[in-house]
């Protein structure tokens, strides 16, 4: 049988699968779509991260496919529906970069209420500007986190023991959950209404694709700060660009952007936004999570025709 890495793997998770008999692994430096079209031939298994996209089209040229691994958490760059339709089994890895991401998203918050990259970057420019940089406090400011699974539940905490108050809206979570975690659970509208900062942390659905958009905005307090580490889809950006400008929305921190690599993104080049480029789950410890959890399941699967996810 042969797998196809598609996008990396930690090592770790390389020599799991290499120790196993009957298994051919194919794991190429960054391949192209083409490439990856042409190795998948013959495949029996892909492992993708966020950077390869699993579409119909590349199931109809991989006849032998069975199982599609996404290193990670969320499998929106799968063609979910289609992968069912041609009875290729697609598996994930829940919670294996969670405590990554949710770190990632406190460097993000945190470096925005303080201006680091900005101020990072005057300083390297031969700057002294302590005036230009006046931030603000997480401490007693309101944190409305729309999501509140693995990752969301873990910045929850976070930012409770940096005595913020939490809210949270999750339509699948009790508010009685939530008041365990410390929380205060309200609807969506109300959520967007009393948060200084806004964090994501849900899948992209079509229920979820621009839950902040347009009207979302207009009903958020003038200086709000949005924390972006779950998809790009989730925010309408172009509706973000126009709210940043006009200082209805102080600043943004995003990890993810509706295109990867994002190309003439106009929200690049505003000096109230932050980012980095994906790496919400890059942390060494993350990467050989994931890695050591989909090679395992892939194996299990493969030879053993168990289905779990980690
Ligand atoms: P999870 O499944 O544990 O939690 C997602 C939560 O979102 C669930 O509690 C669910 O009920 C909730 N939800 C679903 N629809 C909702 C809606 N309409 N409104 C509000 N909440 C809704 O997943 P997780 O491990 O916490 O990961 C969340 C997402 O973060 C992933 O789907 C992935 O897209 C993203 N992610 C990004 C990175 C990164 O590198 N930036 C890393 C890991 C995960
Ligand atoms: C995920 O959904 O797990 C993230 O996008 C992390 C990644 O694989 O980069």
């Amino acid at each position: 049988m042969k797998i196809l890495i598609c996008d990396g793997m930690h090592s770790k998770g390389l020599e799991l699968l290499r120790a196993e008999d009957e298994l051919e692994v194919l794991a190429p430096d960054q391949p192209g779509p083409e490439e990856v079209r042409r190795l998948a031939a013959d495949c029996d298994a892909l492992v993708v991260r966020s950077r390869t996209k699993v579409t119909a089209d590349l199931m109809d040229a991989a006849p032998r496919l069975k199982v599609i691994g996404r290193a990670g958490t969320g499998v929106d760059n799968i063609d979910v529906p289609a992968a069912s339709a041609r009875g290729i089994l697609v598996m994930n890895t829940p919670g294996a970069n969670a405590m990554a991401a949710a770190e990632h998203t406190m460097a993000l918050m945190l470096a925005l209420a303080r201006h680091v990259p900005q101020a990072t970057q005057s300083l390297r420019e031969g700057r002294w500007e302590k005036k230009r940089f006046l931030g603000t406090e997480l401490y007693q400011q309101t944190l409305g986190i729309i999501g509140l699974g693995k990752i969301g539940s873990i910045v929850a905490d976070r930012a409770l023991g940096m005595k913020m108050n939490v809210l949270v809206y999750d339509p699948h979570i009790t508010p009685e959950t939530a008041a365990i975690l410390g929380a205060e659970w309200v609807p969506l509208e109300e959520l967007f209404k009393r948060s200084d900062f806004i964090t994501l942390h849900t899948p992209l659905t079509p229920k979820t694709r621009n839950i902040i958009n347009r009207d979302a905005l207009a009903l958020m307090k003038k200086g709000v700060r949005i924390i972006n580490c779950a998809r790009g889809g989730l925010v309408d950006e172009e509706a973000l660009h126009e709210a940043l400008v006009s200082g209805h929305v102080a600043g943004a921190a995003l990890d993810v952007f509706a295109e990867e690599p994002p190309k003439d993104n106009p929200l690049l080049s505003l000096d109230n936004v932050i980012f980095t480029p994906h790496l919400g789950a890059s942390s060494f410890q993350a990467q050989e999570n994931v890695a050591r959890a989909i090679a395992s399941q892939i194996v299990d699967y493969l030879k053993r025709g168990i289905i779990r996810n980690a």
